[in-house]
């Protein structure tokens, strides 16, 4: 093993954070090198502490857990708000838990999707992550346009792999009045680009319409101001860089000027009704102040409870701090990778300050014979990294339970796979 990582490993501040994570073990029984947090994050510990504790609630109090101490079931998931209102950039208020990415993202487009006239069409930049696409497609098809006509699609220049800012920009403004939002991934899911938000939604403010994203490669990995931003909605799934498990619930941002003033959901159901008169089981629809308003339904406790182990991880430490770790993993990785100077493999994220998160992506040369045969290879060396049509590796750092033994390994079974003679 390189001396320079495990020196850095041991001069980590943040290293006794990693021992909170329950990693996988490899073929040496000893815990792998877990790049696939862009993906699935590990199993926080603390969790099956907080498990049993709600399935013990359960089984004792049975309804009464919904006004339990600690973590009453009826606002089970209120706690969470001020992490998750931080990692995005906003108020506690304009941030709810609720469902997952792609329901909410119907929820959000049902409210904020209100083609008039001209004014009709989406803007989604490619490679997008495909539900994104259906259920921006449908939503048109479902207001009776078709999105054939009114959906644009910006493409990476040939030869690319990300869309590049000025690219989308002068897509907005050619779209002009037509347009009525743009919905875009803050960290591209394929290539792991950051695109700059703030820049974004001033296009579409500008030319007339609404600015959304998805956050699920974003939240937990990059630094978000949503607010200063000006975005006007979002929303994330809480299973990778967050760690809340396999299907965990999501959430949603409405940027409003007050709660008070939060935009009214266009869908409604008895949990987005104000909490003071919902058990009066009147007829009439009275909103929760700010984006509790746009819950339907009523709070997947068991899948919400791993959030309450991970989030407050994130509050250990300044995220400033895990971002320059996260810089540290990723200058490390590049570098030795550039030095090795390893045939048939390039990286496809575009480097430099602000331009990704913790997720590098590799287009590996199609005449090379591995194809996806290299994930097999490199877990066999007890690093999980995964693969993404057409041909890319992807593997992310994540300053919480990552470290440069993590980055070297990848390294070295990388080099060893490729040039076995090295
Ligand atoms: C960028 C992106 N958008 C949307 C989704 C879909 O998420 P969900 O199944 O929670 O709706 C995913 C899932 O991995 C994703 O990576």
């Amino acid at each position: 093993m390189n001396q320079t990582a495990l020196e850095r490993d041991r001069n980590d501040p943040l290293l006794p954070l990693r021992a909170q994570f329950e990693l996988p073990p490899g073929p040496d029984a000893m815990p792998v090198s877990y790049l696939c947090g862009h993906s699935l994050g590990p199993l926080v510990r603390q969790t099956r502490a907080l498990l049993e504790a709600e399935l013990e609630a359960w089984g004792e109090m049975g309804i009464l857990g919904y006004g339990k101490n600690p973590h009453p079931w009826m606002r089970y998931a209120h706690d969470l708000r001020p992490t998750l209102a931080r990692l995005v950039g906003a108020r506690a208020d304009e941030v709810a838990v609720m469902n997952s990415l792609t329901v909410n993202l119907h929820v959000l487009l049902a409210r904020f999707y209100q083609p008039q006239g001209r004014r009709r069409k989406i803007l989604i930049d490619a490679p997008i992550f495909p539900s994104d696409r259906m259920a921006v497609s449908s939503q048109i098809a479902w207001r009776g346009g078709d999105p054939l006509v009114d959906l644009i699609v910006i493409e990476p220049d040939p030869g690319e792999w990300v869309v590049r800012p000025d690219a989308f920009v002068e897509a907005i403004r050619q779209a002009g009045d037509t347009l009525a939002l743009v919905w875009v991934g803050g960290v591209n899911y394929l290539s792991g680009h950051l695109q700059p938000l703030g820049r974004l939604a001033r296009a579409a403010h500008e030319h007339g319409a609404l600015c959304g994203t998805d956050l699920a490669h974003a939240i937990g990995n990059v630094a978000l101001n949503l607010d200063r931003d000006e975005v006007d909605f979002a929303t994330w799934c809480s299973y990778k860089y967050l760690n809340g498990g396999p299907g965990a619930v999501g959430g949603l941002f409405v940027r409003s000027p007050s709660p008070e003033a939060a935009p009214h959901p266009a869908l409604q159901g008895w949990w987005g009704h104000e909490e003071k008169t919902r058990f009066l089981m009147g007829p009439d629809f009275r909103p929760e102040e700010g984006a509790l308003g746009f819950a339907v339904s009523n709070v997947p406790v068991l899948s919400t409870t791993p959030l309450h182990a991970a989030l407050p991880l994130f509050d250990q430490y300044p995220f400033a701090q895990l971002a320059e770790k996260r810089e540290s993993l990723i200058g490390y990785t590049i570098a030795r990778i550039e030095d090795l100077a390893l045939p048939g493999i390039s990286c496809i994220t575009p480097l430099g300050a602000g331009k990704h998160g913790g997720q590098l992506s590799f287009a590996i040369g199609q005449d090379w014979p591995w194809g996806e045969s290299l994930i097999r290879a490199l877990a066999g060396r007890g690093v999980i990294a995964d693969w993404r049509e057409p041909h890319i590796l992807r593997v992310a750092f994540h300053p919480l339970y990552n470290g440069f033994e993590d980055a070297e390994r990848f390294v070295e079974g990388l080099t060893r796979i490729i040039r076995p003679g090295l």
